[in-house]
This record gives C-alpha cells, structure tokens and sequence, in this order.
C-alpha cells in the first residue's frame, strides 16, 4: 500500500525538501503553496495524510483545517506552526488536527508522527478493502447450498446474525466454508459497517498470541515497536472478531479469551489502561470441541462461553446435493479469471465429481477446479479432466485413517481394534476383501476378528 500525502507550505524550501525526504520513505507527495491550491488538490487526489502550514497567504491554516475536516474527519492532519506559537497549535488540536510540529523541526521527527498517523489509516484502507470484498462476494449470492442442511444452517445463522453481541462457534471439517460463514454473519449483522478482523490462533507463537490479541503499549517489552501497536480487539472495535482455528489456543491464551467474553475488558500488554472491548465473537474449529473439553484439552468454561449457538458445517460428502452446484459456480468465476469458455461437464465427468469423497470439502472442490479450468481447453469439462483425483483419494484416505488421539483416562486396545475394523469395513462399503487390506492383514484375519467382536455384516 502506497499513502498519498498532501504538503500544504507558502515556503519553497520547506516544500521541497519535505517532498524528496518523503518521496525517499516511499510516498506519494503532492504539494500546493497556498490553503486554496491545498483543498482543491485535496478534493481532487483524496491524500491520505496532510502536512499544513499554519500560517499561510490568504486562507489560513485553522480555515483549511476546518474545511477538510468537515469534508473528511477521520483524515489524519499534522499542522506545522512558528516556533512560540503554542496557542495555535492548542487550538489546531480542538479543531481535530492528528498532532503538530513546531518548526524548524527534524525530519525523524515528522517521518515518526506520520508513521503513528498512517498506522490508523491503513487498519482502515485494510478493512474497507475486506468489506469491500465480502460485499462484492454477498452481492453475488455467495454463499451456495441448496441441500437441506446447508439451508437450515444457512437460516440459523441468519437468525444470530441479528443478534449483535450473541457469540457463534462454528464447527466443520477443513475447507468446509467456517470462514465464509462467520464474513456472512458478519455481513448480515448490524455490525456490518465496522471491521472483520480474523485472528489465526494457530499460527501465531503462543508467546505473542496476547500482544496480537491485545496490543501492547511502547516499551512494554524489548524488540516492542517505538509507538505500540493496536491489538486486534481493537481492530475490531463495533465490528466482529473472527477467533479461527478456536480449538488450538495454548491454556494461557485461553485464559485470555475467556476474559473477554466474561468481561468485555481488557489490558494492553503494559499497559494499566482499562479498555472496553466492543466486539462480537465468532470462533471456528475443525476438532469436535467437545470431545477436547472431555479429553482436557480445552477449559469448558471457555468452550460453554463460546457455544452460546453452534452452527455445524456438514462435511461435502454429507451434503452432495452441493457438490454439482458448487462444481458450477467455481466454473463461471474461473471461466471469468481465465477467459475461459467452459460451458458443459460431460455425465462421466459428473459421476467422478458426485462419487469423489472430497476430504478437503469446498476447498478441495474449488481448488480442483481452478486446475481443470486453467489447464484444459475446451467448452466441456471431460471425465478424464479429473483423473488426476485419483491418486489423491487414496492418500488423503491414508493419512485421514490415522489420525489418533489416545484419551486422557486411557483406553482399551480391543476397542481401539473394532473400531478400526469397523471403520475400514465403513469406508470399503462392507467389503472384506478391501478392508483387510486398508488394515494390512489377511481377509481371514479379518474374519477371525470380525467374529471375536461380533461384528456382523452382509458379505460383498
Ligand atoms: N457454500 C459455499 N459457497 C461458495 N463457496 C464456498 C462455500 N463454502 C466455502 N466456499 C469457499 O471454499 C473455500 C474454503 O472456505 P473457508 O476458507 O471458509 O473454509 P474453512 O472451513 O475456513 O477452512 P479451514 O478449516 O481449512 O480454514 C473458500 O474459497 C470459500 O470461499
Ligand atoms: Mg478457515
């Protein structure tokens, strides 16, 4: 992101040398030498940040002030004034001016104070940039289910949306659309014209999880930046944060959050400042939360907290009635992305999609067509467009099947062993020959174990 700022200065010497300092940290400068020049340039290039001369020829600094702060309030303005003239700048300051420089003045010194007022601008810039995504992506029907648990989701959440302190936990395999969702919510609630913020807790190092959640004040630590830095519960002040990825939050962090909600208060990292935390909620796992309270690994109170309306993304191969709509949808927007003229998909093509198992969900489906799209010519997408899948379901088979988690009060191995028997026989549609095979024993070991379980199934 490149800033624009406006310098407004009757003084040549001062102008250019601020226009090469500033062009040298990499902004856009543009200069007028009178207030007038001043907001006709500022009407016409909308800057993001202004520099302005208190004592100007004809229209004064305090006249240009007020006139681009009726047009512009939340418009960072620094107002350079004449040494001894502290009253100025005491008035500048009621007028809503950012801060102010007493000349002559040290060029640190205006590159740290536009610094801190830019800060705020791009938070912003970002997040109109977000809305102005998610309202682009709304605007076009977003959201695709048309199977009956998508459209009961889809109206539950319609319904939290309205609420707009209510907190949402949102639960569903990887690439299931948890985030889509909660910008849905987000996009539906009276929330919606104030920020989005998501917050990954699984990537960041538990160690900075409360600095990026709260901010931290300067100095609180070493290696702190100079100002400090807004934490995103602030970011998302009057608008809603997005705790993604709930389930991997480190037992302090989880302390944290479950003062937030308890609370709506908060400390920056260092600072003794009370600060009010107006947000509303949503956090999304792929674990079943649940079962990681019972295993503790997650601290009911915050899980109870956070479950005040659960809204479950079923899995794509629960919900198949998408999988064609879906399949389509990604097609128009990648025809459009790579002037690209698909128009059909074969009925071989169409039973491989609806027979494929899409452990990645949405994700998965939307990925392997990007790949088809970009890759293929054509009008009509071909069964042998996606063979590619094949290998594929195997491996994200393998790796899904081993996937243990060894409860904390222990477990019993003979069930550990029917359940995998089980599972297999599930996955292989009850065939015997196959199961034994994704368990790596023989078909008469499987029987063996089949009969010293009493499991009972309908041979294939
Ligand atoms: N119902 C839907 N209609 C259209 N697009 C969808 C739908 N659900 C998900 N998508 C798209 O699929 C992709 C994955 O969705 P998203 O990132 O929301 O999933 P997720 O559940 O958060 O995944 P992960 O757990 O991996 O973070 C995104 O590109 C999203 O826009
Ligand atoms: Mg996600």
């Amino acid at each position: 992101m490149r800033f624009k700022i406006l310098v407004i200065d009757d003084e040549p010497i001062l102008r250019e040398s601020l226009e090469v300092a500033l062009q040298a940290l990499d902004f856009h400068v543009i200069s007028a030498r009178t207030g007038e020049e001043g907001l006709d340039l500022f009407q016409a290039e909308n800057p993001d940040l202004i520099l302005l001369d208190h004592w100007l020829p004809g229209m004064n600094g305090d006249e240009v002030l007020q006139k681009i702060k009726e047009q512009t309030p939340e418009i960072p303005v620094i107002v350079m004034t004449a040494q001894g003239s502290i009253e100025i700048a005491v008035t500048s300051m009621k007028m809503g001016a950012f801060d102010f420089l007493v000349k002559p003045f040290e060029l640190d010194q205006v590159e740290d104070l536009i610094k801190k007022a830019l800060d705020r601008v791009r938070l912003k810039k970002e997040v109109e940039w977000l809305r102005a995504q998610y309202q682009e992506k709304f605007r076009s029907g977003g959201i695709i289910g048309v199977s009956q648990k998508m459209k009961e989701v889809l109206e539950l959440a319609e319904k939290v949306a309205k609420g707009s302190e209510t907190t949402v936990l949102i639960e569903g395999e990887t690439g299931t659309g948890k985030e889509l969702l909660a910008e849905y919510i987000h996009f539906l609630s009276p929330r919606s014209s104030f920020p989005f913020i998501p917050i990954n807790c699984g990537a960041i190092p538990k160690d900075l999880f409360e600095s990026e959640l709260f901010g931290y004040e300067k100095g609180a630590f070493t290696g702190a930046l100079e100002k400090g830095k807004i934490g995103k519960v602030e970011a998302a002040e009057k608008g809603t944060l997005f705790l993604d990825e709930v389930g991997e939050l480190s037992p302090q962090a989880q302390v944290k959050v479950l003062r937030v909600l308890e609370e709506k208060e908060y400390f920056k990292v260092g600072g003794v400042e009370k600060k009010k935390a107006d947000v509303r909620i949503i956090a999304a796992t792929n674990k079943d939360l649940e079962a990681e309270v019972k295993k503790g690994n997650f601290r009911d109170d915050l899980y109870f907290r956070l479950n005040v309306v659960k809204l479950f993304l079923p899995p794509l191969r629960e919900r198949k009635e998408d999988i064609m709509p879906l399949f389509k949808f990604f097609v128009e927007r990648f025809n459009e992305q790579f002037k690209k003229g698909f128009i059909q998909i074969s009925k071989e093509a169409e039973e491989k999609i609806l027979a494929y198992p899409w452990f990645g969900n949405i994700r998965e489906l939307r990925n392997t067509v990007e790949r088809i799209v970009l890759l293929e010519k054509g009008e009509t997408i071909l069964g042998k467009h996606l063979s590619f899948l094949i290998g594929k379901e195997r491996e994200v088979e393998e790796k899904r099947e081993f996937k243990i988690y060894l409860p904390s009060q222990g477990i019993i191995l003979d069930e550990v062993e029917r359940q995998y028997i089980l599972e297999a026989l599930k996955m292989k549609k009850g065939n015997k020959l196959q199961a034994a095979k994704m368990l790596g024993i023989s078909r008469s070991a499987l029987l063996y174990r089949m009969e010293k379980y009493g499991i009972k199934m309908i041979d294939h």
